[in-house]
Parts: structure tokens; sequence; C-alpha cells
């Protein structure tokens, strides 16, 4: 498939040179200042149910903030991805993708999950700094949610825009377990006619195969750098370098239905219509826009942005955009195209009921289009972290299967596979903090802070708010964030197959 250049790779000329720049002398020093952090007698931990995080939640409440009331039922459902493709899978109230949460911000959300799936579960709200007790990351911050049982969240909203929540249990996720979750801000002037979200998704369950069998198939035929795989491998000679992904799936999916059987939104030429875009893939990048016309980015990850012009953005799993398109003359689709894969996802945008092109023909001529990586975006000044000296500095190394690991599909971080009882990244409260993703595998990963959402150190030092951040093959990429949300926060890659692989740390709030 002819997918021009690889954004990925290619990152803008001012940022590579910064990393180039910065990277060696600055490693060298921060890998000391991590060492000696790290003294023999660990300091306690603050745990999820620490007195800070009561204190910490309190402060966010809002006084007499209503509360937003959701049942959620996780059970085994059968789901039409349209053109008559039926799958089992197991989704959120019988809907896929789930029905979204919409409420302003400040409110209280309180969602009552019942577990009627045959495994425990919880449910994770990506994005949110919210308490700690209520981010679902099994282990670290609650029990899990036994099959039959049920489980009560509550939580203030702490800010607007984007999200979306999904379960932190083994391969859950990469089933239909998801939905959006946005978060108005009454102040935002809604300068658009319509709002669509729009999910993106790779699908693989319920085809003859679940993601289990598909994660237990990596782990039993290892995997080598750029080796060939049979079967259900890595698409070995795909855009990314070879590495986009380990996972070939047979549907790519826009707002859960396949290519040939889009959702069709119906709109007026010249509107303006706010996109909502989310990526909830388990291994998939998706490069997303429209044939001929711009997109104005305004938000990634619910963080405003300089609004900038981009033909094409790329979407690591887990990141959100935000979009203003303006509706063109004649009916036209938006792309979603999976990245170094073979496939295709659409949403069409209908006007005056005509009929929608060949979304195939549109395809080459699109790849053609720059990408844009919204890590290489500006915050608004609004929501800038304030200018500080770093006070802790943690690296982390990431590394794949090497040669000679085969039968071991293991996903390292600082040379370790997760353990929620490990030292992990200690931070204390009111530090300003830095990571530092130092990248020494082949293939990118899109890195996820729980409970924070850190400032991309771009060539100014001034790049988006974001919780989760493309870091392409080798390049280092740095975040900052203020540890002002204490307790138990889980980091790592948002790669399901990754961080079941061990990509996963924990950024720890000690005493
Ligand atoms: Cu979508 Cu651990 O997160
Ligand atoms: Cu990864």
């Amino acid at each position: 498939m002819p997918t021009g250049e690889n954004p990925l790779l290619r990152a803008p000329l001012s940022r590579r040179r910064f990393l180039a720049l910065g990277g060696g002398l600055a490693a060298t020093a921060t890998l000391g200042a991590a060492c000696s952090a790290q003294a023999p007698a660990a300091p306690p931990r603050v745990g999820p149910h620490s007195p800070a995080v009561t204190t910490a939640a309190q402060a966010r409440q809002v006084p007499g903030a209503p509360t937003v009331n959701v049942a959620l039922e996780a059970a085994p459902a059968e789901i039409n991805l349209g053109a008559g493709t039926q799958v089992s899978t197991w989704a959120f109230n019988g809907q896929f993708p789930g029905k979204e949460i919409r409420a302003k911000q400040g409110d209280v959300l309180r969602v009552d999950l019942s577990n009627k799936l045959p495994q425990e579960t919880t449910v994770h709200w990506h994005g949110l700094a919210i308490r700690n007790d209520m981010d679902g990351v099994p282990a670290l911050t609650q029990d899990p949610v036994k099959a039959g049982a049920n489980f009560r969240y509550e939580f203030t909203l702490p800010t607007s825009g984007t999200f979306w929540f999904h379960p932190h249990v083994g391969m859950q996720l990469d089933r239909g377990l998801y939905a959006p979750l946005i978060i108005e801000d009454p102040a935002e002037p809604g300068k658009y006619d319509h709002e669509v979200v729009v999910v993106l998704d790779d699908w693989i369950d319920g085809t003859g195969t679940t993601p289990d069998a598909v994660l237990a198939n990596l782990r039993q035929q290892g995997m080598t750098m750029g080796g060939g795989m049979s079967g259900m491998g890595m698409s070995g000679k795909g855009p990314l370098g070879g590495d986009s992904g380990d996972v070939n799936y047979p549907y790519y999916l826009a707002n859960g239905k396949i290519a040939r059987d889009p959702q069709v939104v119906d709109a007026k030429p010249g509107q303006r219509i706010r996109l909502r875009l989310i990526n909830a893939g388990g291994d998939t990048a998706f490069r997303v826009g429209m044939p001929t016309s711009d997109m104005t980015i305004t938000h990634t990850d619910g963080f405003p942005i300089v609004p900038q012009q981009a033909q094409a953005v790329i979407m690591g799993m887990a990141e959100r955009v935000d979009a203003i398109i303006t509706v063109p003359d004649t009916t036209t689709p938006l792309l979603v195209i999976p990245e170094g894969k073979n496939g295709i996802a659409q949403l069409v945008i209908r006007v005056n009921q005509g009929a929608p092109p060949d979304v195939r023909t549109l395809v080459p001529a699109f790849l053609q289009r720059p990408v844009l990586n919204t890590a290489t975006t500006r915050a608004t000044e609004r929501v800038f972290l304030p200018t500080k000296k770093v006070d802790v500095t943690h690296d982390l190394v990431l590394k794949g299967p090497t040669n000679g690991s085969a039968g071991k599909y293991t996903w390292t971080i600082n040379g370790k596979t997760y353990d929620p009882a490990a030292e992990g990244l200690p931070v204390r409260q009111g530090q300003r903090a830095r990571l530092r993703f130092v990248n020494q595998s082949t293939m990118f990963h899109p890195m996820h802070l729980h409970g924070h959402t850190f400032q991309v150190r771009g060539p100014n030092g001034v790049g988006p708010r974001k919780d989760t951040v493309l870091v392409l093959p080798m390049p280092t990429v740095e975040v900052d964030f203020d540890a002002d949300n204490p307790g138990q926060w889980l980091t790592h890659c948002h790669n399901l197959y990754h961080m079941d692989g061990g990509m996963m740390t924990v950024t720890s709030y000690v005493e």
C-alpha cells in the first residue's frame, strides 16, 4: 500500500534538531540524577486511600455541583459492524461503541458499574486527573470488580475536553468495551454548527479469534526484531520502518462501522463541524483527514492548542484530537487510514443527499498529504504549565523483544516488565517532574501517564498539554508535569499488546 512518507518517523526538522542537540549531554546528566534519587530504603508510598488523596479530591469539589448518574453494565453482546457483519463481543449496555457520557466541568460523575462479564474488570477514566482510588487500575488503585459484582465510581470532573473510558484489565479494551466521555466547558464559545464524536478502532474480536488468543499467539511465537512472522504477526514491511504494529486486523472502524457501511452525517455546505476524534485502537495508529480540504486542529487530549491548520493528522492509540472542518459543497468522507496496515475506515459527511465517492479512489492522493503529529503543536497560554525548576527527572528506556528472545514477547521500561510493587518512578507532592521517554525499540509507543496532563517539551520548551504522547522509534521525548495529584499512577504504553507484554511502570508519590 503506497502510504507516502511515514509521519511517525518524520518529526518536523526543528524538533528533530532540538532533540539531536539536546539529547546526549542531558541524558548523561539526568541518568545520574535518577540513580541518586533511588535511595536504598524506599520511602513509604502515598496509597490510593491516603489522607492526601482525599484532601486533593476535596480541593477539586465545586460547591453545589450537580451529580450525573450513569448505570454501566459490562456484558457479552452481539454487535453489527455494518453490511451484515455480526460479531460476538463484550460491550457496555449492549451498545457499541458505548454510549457517550456527557457532563460539565465541575460536575460529579457517579457511575454504577455492574460486571456481567465472565471475568473481573475495572473502568479507567482516561486522561482525567481524578482521585487515585477511582482510577481503575487493578492491584494499584482498587481490587478488580469480580464477575457478577458491582462497583461505584464517583469523582469530580476536573477539566473540560474530549476524554474516554475503558477497562484496565487484560485485553478487554480490544473488545468493544469503551465509550467517549465528553466534558463541556460552560465558558467555551461554541463556534461551530454541529459536533460529531468519532471513535476509531481496529477490530478482530469475534472474527474467529479474540484479542486474548492473539496475545497468546504472540507470546507463543515470540517476536524478533524485523523478523517475518507467519499468521497474526507483525506487518514486516509496513511504512513505519517495519513496525507499524504487531497485529493485523480484519476490520477498521469509525464509530463502530466498517468502511462499506459507514455512519452518515447530514450537513449543509459551509457549516462548521467540531470533530472529537478518539483513537480506541489496540495496536493501530490512524491517519485522519478530508480528501482535499483542511482541518483546524484546536485541542489535543482535551486541552486547547494554538489552532493549527492540517491536511491530515496522525493519532496514536488513546490520543484525542478536536478539529473544526468546514462542510464542502459535495458529499465527502472523513478518511481514517490505519498507519502501515491494509484497510480503511470512513465517516461520510453528506450534502444534499449526494452519494459518497468510492473511498478507495481517494486514498492514494490523501496519503501524499502532509501529516501533523500533535506532539509538535503548542498549548494555548491559558493551559501552560507555569515556569518552574524541574525537581526530579526520570528516564524511561523503552525496549521491545530482541533477537534471540523468541518465545518471549516482552516489552520493558528500564529493562523491567511491570511490577506494581516495584519502586517505579518516585515523586513527591509539590514537585515539578520530568519524564524522558528514551525509545530504544524500532516501534512507536503512545506513552500515557495516568492522573495528570503533562506538557510536551517542544523546541522552545512549550509543546501541547497531553496525557498520551507518540514516542517515535529512536528519538527521546520529554514531558513535564506538576505532581499535584497524590497517589499511585500507572505510566505505560497504550499499545495493549505492549502493556500486557510488560511495558508499564508506576509514577509513585512517596512521603
Ligand atoms: Cu487509556 Cu492506562 O489507559
Ligand atoms: Cu508500545
